[in-house]
């Protein structure tokens, strides 16, 4: 969603922008392409395999982009005074095709070992969490983050599967996992279960709640935010963020000690989530499930 990205993100070709999810870098090229000689793009991205992939794409921007190896929702304490404030900060949430075709073991196509960081010096892999988490935790992960109505007895197979053996790849993960799906639901079980370990390894939602705050306050009155979700755990805490800083009444109960502390404002720049058009599904069909909101500082 290049273009609508561009649109609603760029309103000032002079200013600093963040790309807090870097990835190969194409969202921060195209930034780039509509920036003036003063305006700069800050990328960031927890993998490092991935930030020198787009070092190497966008080595004829120059300047204008700098990388950091870092979270998103740690960026703020990166930046000097000369980076800040900023004209408007982009995620482009969860992971890259790149990352998912390479041995990370993010995804069951491949026999790979169960990984799934995004960082790979952080500590807490995915065959950490399934050979040691205890069953209500595995549940929990794979209920929640999964949204798998069959977390209970999978989590019970795994418990059972790993007092026999240590797993450690995600074929074996994988033959613990097939008896609980039909053939052709097989493939969507399978990604929903490495979307809930993915979500648990690297701390996704909290990161998008943290970063979504701490990335705000960077932004000048008028800058922008631009967020692409996924699937609907991340659509819904970038929705809620949205509304709870720009309503002016009409939370629910839970939400009202924050609107009274709200230390910012927003105003969202259309209603309803944008999806991508047909042509960008013919090209990219894995964009699907693709939902953009954006917003401004009031
Ligand atoms: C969908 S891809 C982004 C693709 C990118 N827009 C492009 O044009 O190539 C998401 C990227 O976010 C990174 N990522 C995930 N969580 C992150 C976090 N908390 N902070 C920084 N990067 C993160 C992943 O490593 C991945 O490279």
């Amino acid at each position: 969603m290049g273009k609508e990205v561009v649109e609603y993100l760029v309103h000032d070709p002079s200013g600093i922008y963040i790309d807090g999810t870097c990835g190969t870098g194409g969202h921060a090229r195209l930034i780039a392409e509509n920036l003036s000689d003063k305006g700069r793009v800050i990328c960031c991205d927890l993998d490092p395999r991935m930030l020198e992939l787009a070092k190497r794409r966008n080595v004829e921007v120059g300047d204008k982009i700098k990388h950091l190896q870092c979270g998103y929702h740690e960026v703020s304490e990166q930046l000097g005074s000369e980076d800040k404030p900023i004209a408007g900060f982009l995620l482009d949430l969860g992971i890259s095709s790149v990352q998912l075709e390479q041995g990370y073991g993010f995804a069951f196509k491949s026999d790979n070992p169960l990984d799934m960081r995004f960082d790979p010096e952080s500590s807490l892999t995915a065959a950490d969490i399934i050979n040691h988490y205890p069953l209500q935790e595995l549940k929990k992960i794979f209920k929640e983050y999964g949204e798998l109505s069959q977390a209970g007895p999978i989590s019970h197979a795994i418990i059972r599967a790993r007092e026999k053996n240590r797993i450690k790849t995600t074929y074996q993960f994988k033959i613990i996992l097939e008896p609980f799906f039909k053939k052709e639901k097989l493939n969507k079980g399978l990604a929903q279960v490495a979307q809930a370990l993915r979500i648990a390894v690297n701390n996704e939602l909290e990161n998008i709640k943290k970063g979504l705050r701490s990335l705000t306050k960077l932004l000048h009155s008028g800058g922008r935010l631009v967020v692409i979700s996924y699937h609907s755990l991340e659509d819904r805490i970038v929705k809620n963020y949205i509304r709870t800083y720009s309503r002016e009444s009409g939370l629910p109960p839970d939400l009202e000690e924050v609107l009274e502390n709200r230390e910012f404002r927003l105003k969202p720049l259309f209603k309803k989530a944008l999806t991508p058009t047909s042509q960008e599904l013919e090209n990219n069909p894995r964009a699907r499930s693709a939902k953009l909101r954006a917003a401004a500082k009031v």
